[in-house]
């Protein structure tokens, strides 16, 4: 038996990247001899097991053949005789698709390592089209590696355009889906997902609702860049230039889907856009199964983005129902994070990517100043019930006005 390391691990250590998780191919071995060295089976669909020591993935040499839809259509073959060559050939890109022994000697039979320093992301085979996450795969490696001058080859493009036209896309499991489109949001260059992703038509048919932005103006005076998508793309570079964590990522990307529903002879205005996307925001959040806090955390981030912006006009009265909205008593981290969304989406905009967002200390301070109110002496004023309730409400309100007051 012989084994390689391949994948990603090969890749990165070629780039200079750190190898986080190593995959090993097995190549001349049976299951039986995998379990008599002690290797754990995984799972009984694919022959991948586990080092007894390691917990390494060790796969054995196999080729596959596509036999219906989605990511349970296939059949595999595994056996001794399968070479390494023909299980790299079924692998999404050339440069996933090297292998090395031991002693470093690679096997690039596809010459990934060519297109690494070409820097283009290439598919090794028309096997590519097998599996239709290859499509989110490559947006997201583009997004990971533009930094380094990566593009996707043209031909690779042209394949993914036409998985996108198929109904391929349509058959991945939101869980799926999910786990590339989380991944590729903490990339350096989360906007080149979602570029890529258009360029190949996958956005229109994974999320219409931001594709559809694309084209849709906004006033020139708050928005020199006009383009609602290219803001979206902007506020989503912003957000990874500041390392804002996924749920304000997720916020960022769905914050104005409002403004793809406004009638063009409104435009460039969008009245209400924040109120009218939430029915769309909320469709994307149940399209993937989005885990809750990305899930509650755009939802509010499109309602109240723009009293965000007017933070200093607000009544305290509004501040106060805003504050009550995030339930920033008992959640001022979430608070913190609509607060470094609405920053974001500022910071978004052609030309005011470097101004201040003195909006974001008020806020802070507005929520600092209506938790400070002391419950203790209330309750020893005798309230208590729905007078304590409002009593604690007054004093949270005279709080915010002399914050109000001061700024
Ligand atoms: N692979 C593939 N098609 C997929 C998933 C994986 O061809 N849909 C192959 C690629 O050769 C890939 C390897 O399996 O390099 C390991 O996959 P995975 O661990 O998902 O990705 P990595 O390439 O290791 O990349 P990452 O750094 O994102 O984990």
């Amino acid at each position: 038996m012989r084994i390689y390391k391949v994948g990603g691990a090969v890749r990165d250590r070629l780039l200079g990247k750190p190898v986080t998780d190593i995959d090993w191919v097995v190549v001349g071995a049976t299951t039986e001899e995998m379990l008599a060295k002690g290797f754990r089976p995984v799972g009984a669909d694919f022959p991948v097991f586990l080092h007894p020591k390691s917990g390494e993935e060790y796969a054995l040499a196999r080729t596959e053949r596509k036999s219906g839809r989605g990511y349970g259509g296939f059949t595999f073959h595994a056996s001794p005789e399968v070479t390494l060559e023909e299980d790299l050939i079924r692998r999404d890109l050339t440069i996933n698709a090297m292998a090395e022994d031991d002693q470093q000697n690679l096997t690039d039979p596809y010459h990934g390592q060519r297109d690494l320093e070409a820097r283009l992301l290439r598919h090794v085979s028309p096997a590519f089209a097998e599996d239709p996450l290859r499509v989110l795969r490559v947006a997201r490696f583009a997004a990971r590696y533009a930094t380094l001058g990566f593009t996707v080859a043209p031909e690779t493009l042209e394949l993914m355009r036409q998985l996108s036209e198929s109904n391929e896309l349509e058959a991945l499991t939101p869980e799926r889906s999910w786990k590339e489109i989380s991944r590729a949001l903490m990339e350096d260059q989360p906007q080149v997902f979602v570029e890529v992703l258009r360029a190949c038509g996958a956005l229109k048919v994974l999320m219409p609702e931001v594709d559809a932005l694309f084209g849709v103006p906004q006033p020139p005076a708050h928005h020199p860049e006009i383009d609602t998508g290219a803001h979206t793309l902007s506020v989503l570079q912003q957000a990874a230039i500041h390392k804002q964590p996924l749920t304000v990522r997720w916020a960022c990307l769905l914050h104005d889907l409002g403004k793809g529903l406004t009638p063009e002879q409104e435009w460039p205005r969008h009245i209400a856009h924040e109120f009218k996307g939430l029915k769309l925001i909320k469709a994307v959040n149940e399209r993937f199964k989005v885990p809750r806090d990305c899930q509650e955390l755009a939802l509010l981030v499109g309602e109240y983005h723009t009293h965000g912006h007017r933070a200093h006009e607000l009544k305290p009265s509004t501040l106060l129902e805003l504050l009550q909205s995030f339930d920033v008593f008992r959640r001022p981290q979430r608070f913190e994070e609509f607060i470094a969304a609405c920053e974001m989406d500022a910071r978004g905009r052609k030309g005011l990517e470097e101004k201040s967002y003195p909006q974001a200390d008020y806020l802070r301070g507005a929520a600092t100043a209506a938790r400070n109110v002391a419950v203790q002496p209330l309750l020893e004023q005798g309230f208590k019930g729905p007078e304590l309730g409002e009593a604690i409400k007054r004093e949270r309100l005279k709080a915010l006005k002399t914050h109000k007051e001061k700024a």
